[in-house]
């Protein structure tokens, strides 16, 4: 049996891969191929994106859970109902944002991915975002702010503020987090902050 491959040929071969694809279908084959990531052994599906390839907002959250597994499409469990309610509050829906996580395949057991399982995966949400140029980037819970924002602070802390995601193809692209739509069930307290990062989002998007 092979040996898995350690993770920095892992994360080199996905960068690979992931800079060659020059259109979203390509990058899903791409990822569709690629044994970097242990996750894919043991999901059902990959779990690609969610939206529009042109779209104005990315949205990115952790990982996808048991219903993203079944139905290979992320947030469409309880959390990705709330989600589409946030959505809606401020005249988004998913036909106008992308939607994906920070890795492409469910955890066993819905456990936090690994720092190693996000670094295989990473290159290709990089080139996914550079692919859609998006006017703003969103990191749904402090996961996702991490992955992509680099900061090791808490949601609690990044959220309401705004931030830059560099990526080496494209211009700077505002950046932001918020509360994940999971916790907000989880904290129903935290609604009212949230809504109001939501109505901050809708005025930078209609100022830019
Ligand atoms: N939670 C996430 O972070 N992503 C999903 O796709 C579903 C739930």
């Amino acid at each position: 049996m092979a040996r898995p491959a350690p993770a920095s040929a892992a994360v080199a071969t996905a960068a690979t891969l992931a800079a060659a694809a020059e259109s979203l279908d390509a990058l899903k084959a791409a990822l569709a191929g690629y044994d970097g990531c242990a996750l894919a052994k043991t999901a059902t599906n990959l779990v690609f994106g969610d939206g529009s390839a042109s779209a104005r907002v990315v949205l990115i959250g952790e990982a996808p859970g048991a219903e993203e597994d079944r139905q290979g499409v992320p947030f469409v469990g309880v959390s990705g109902k709330l989600l589409d309610q946030m959505l809606a509050s401020i005249a988004l829906d998913r036909a106008q944002v992308f939607i994906s996580n920070t890795v492409f395949w469910r955890p066993p057991g819905n456990r936090s991915p690994t720092s190693q399982e996000v670094a295989a995966c990473m290159p290709f949400v990089i080139r996914m975002i550079e692919l859609i140029r998006p006017a703003m980037l969103v990191a749904l819970g402090g996961p996702a702010a991490t992955a992509l924002l680099g900061r090791s602070e808490s949601v609690s802390r990044l959220r309401g503020r705004w931030f830059t995601f560099e990526g080496a193809r494209i211009d700077p692209i505002p950046a932001t987090a918020l509360f994940h739509p999971a916790y907000l069930l989880r904290s129903p307290g935290q609604k009212r902050q949230a809504w109001r990062d939501l109505l901050a989002i809708k005025k930078r998007l209609s100022d830019a």
